[in-house]
């Protein structure tokens, strides 16, 4: 996906893009570097194995890219991230 996407992306030049994209984590981690390589803002619905959903047991942590002492949780504060907030 994120090669088919690299072919095509001179389609796209001078052209406001965004992109969303769900998948297993490795690819979104490729498709997150080409986006920030080329400066192009996207958003990830990340997968997560969770076992309470809402916040509590703190076992879906994914690192935040802003702060780096700090986790968001992918059932609260996701699963859908910008890809400049996360750290895959
Ligand atoms: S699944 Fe429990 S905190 Fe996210």
């Amino acid at each position: 996906m994120v090669k088919l996407f690299l072919e095509n992306l001179d389609k796209f030049e001078g052209k406001k893009i965004k992109v969303f994209a769900c998948g297993p984590t490795p690819m979104l981690k490729a498709l997150q570097a080409v986006l920030l390589e080329h400066n192009i803002d996207g958003e990830i619905s990340t997968e997560c194995a969770m076992a309470c959903g809402f916040g509590i047991c703190q076992g879906c942590p994914i690192e935040d890219k802003n702060n780096s002492s700090k986790y968001l949780l992918v059932c609260k504060d996701g699963p859908v991230f910008n890809i400049k907030d996360v750290i895959l």
